[in-house]
């Protein structure tokens, strides 16, 4: 099969998104609740069984040919993209044959929307099918995101796989952290003249890169030395009194702030209050920019440009330094915003973003 050319007949094809997220940031791994949903960018992969135990990998995106031997995956050392397919393989735990995989998709990627989860989700999927494994949603997540922690190294938590797996169309997931329970809040935007706007400030982010996994260690840090099974049981009175320090005290004090947005928001979608929604995005902007310290300077002016345009809400999103931000505006001001945007990029010599309306979209599938 040549690179640039999916194997549309593979024995089976499975495709799942990428994600956006509406708010709940960098709390997932701290047993937060959040409010994240599939956008319309897909991965697909087909898997074909071979007699032999070698697992072949070409993706349309990447020049490279991945062959692995099943006895080798433990220990294979090799691109970043194939590590994400090749670390389900490894998570999911089974004993199969040698597998014949394609890849390809148009998650961006870098981009801060979860071109990793989509592919290790699709992964999953495949796989399930193929072999009749048994798995629901919830447990194929849990698998991908163990592929990327155990075998990629990156400390994430369940959010992006979980909203890969298990979105539906026109809703937000609910997804709870800590009980792993889940639900669905209606996002009537249309009937209010709304929409979302993903802009991809086009600085690249590579979360395997030190500052995700760094915030990361600044919560197990306090969570330890507080006693605590989650953060999500850090009260905002327990939180006044602990001896923390200080830089800790900084990070989780974004931590504590954003899981009361979370709730709050919940409460104003449940009404349809999206001016509300818009506000809490805006505060998690300056808590992600301020506390969490992972914003940079595409996205802020991004930010500011668009607020000052009649946006009801614009954050960055995602892991931070880099990637693509959320904005909430009524569906006429999009072309003013994007123009707006892209000109106070051109006059910072920054590199044109590049921006495109979400419609909240279907998860993981069996093509
Ligand atoms: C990345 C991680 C997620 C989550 C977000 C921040 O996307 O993969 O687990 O922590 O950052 O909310």
């Amino acid at each position: 099969m040549p690179h640039d050319q999916f194997d549309h007949n593979a024995s089976v094809v499975a495709s799942a998104p990428g994600r956006a997220n509406l708010l709940g940031e960098h709390i997932d791994y701290a047993g937060g609740i959040v409010l994240p949903f599939a956008i319309s960018y897909r991965t697909s992969v087909g898997i074909t069984p071979r007699t032999d135990k070698t697992i072949r990998i070409r993706s349309a995106q990447s020049p490279d040919f991945i062959e692995v031997q099943w006895s080798d995956l433990a220990t294979w050392q090799g691109p970043t993209w194939a590590r994400y397919v090749l670390g389900v393989l490894h998570s999911i735990d089974r004993e199969l044959p040698g597998l014949d995989i394609s890849v390809d998709g148009d998650v961006p990627q870098g981009s801060g929307l979860s071109s990793s989860a989509a592919l290790e989700c699709a992964v999953a999927t495949a796989l399930n099918e193929l072999f009749d494994l048994g798995f629901s949603p919830l447990e194929l997540a849990k698998i991908a995101k163990k592929a990327e922690n155990e075998y990629v190294g990156m400390p994430c938590g369940l959010m992006d796989q979980a909203a890969s797996m298990l979105s539906r169309e026109n809703s937000i997931l609910q997804f709870d952290c800590l009980s792993l329970e889940h639900d669905y809040l209606p996002f009537n935007l249309n009937n209010h003249g709304l929409s979302i706007l993903i802009v991809d400030s086009r600085v690249k982010h590579e979360l395997v890169d030190g500052g995700y996994a760094n915030r990361f260690k600044a919560c197990e840090t306090a969570r330890t030395s507080l006693g605590l099974d989650s953060l999500r049981h850090l009260t905002p009175e327990l939180f006044e009194s602990a001896d923390l320090d200080p830089l800790v005290r900084k990070r989780v004090s974004h931590i504590v702030g954003e899981m009361d947005r979370v709730e709050k928001t919940i409460q104003a979608l449940k009404v349809d209050d999206f001016q509300a929604v818009g506000s809490y995005m805006t505060q998690t902007h300056a808590s992600l920019r301020d506390l969490f310290e992972i914003s940079w300077v595409e996205m802020d002016l991004a930010v500011d440009v668009a607020l000052d345009n009649g946006a009801l809400g614009a954050r960055m999103m995602g892991g931070g330094f880099g990637g693509s931000g959320i904005f909430l505006l009524p569906k006429a001001e999009i072309p003013t915003v994007v123009a707006q945007i892209e000109s106070a990029f051109t006059a910072k010599n920054y590199t044109p973003p590049k921006s495109f309306i979400a419609e909240p979209s279907t998860g993981a599938r069996i093509e």
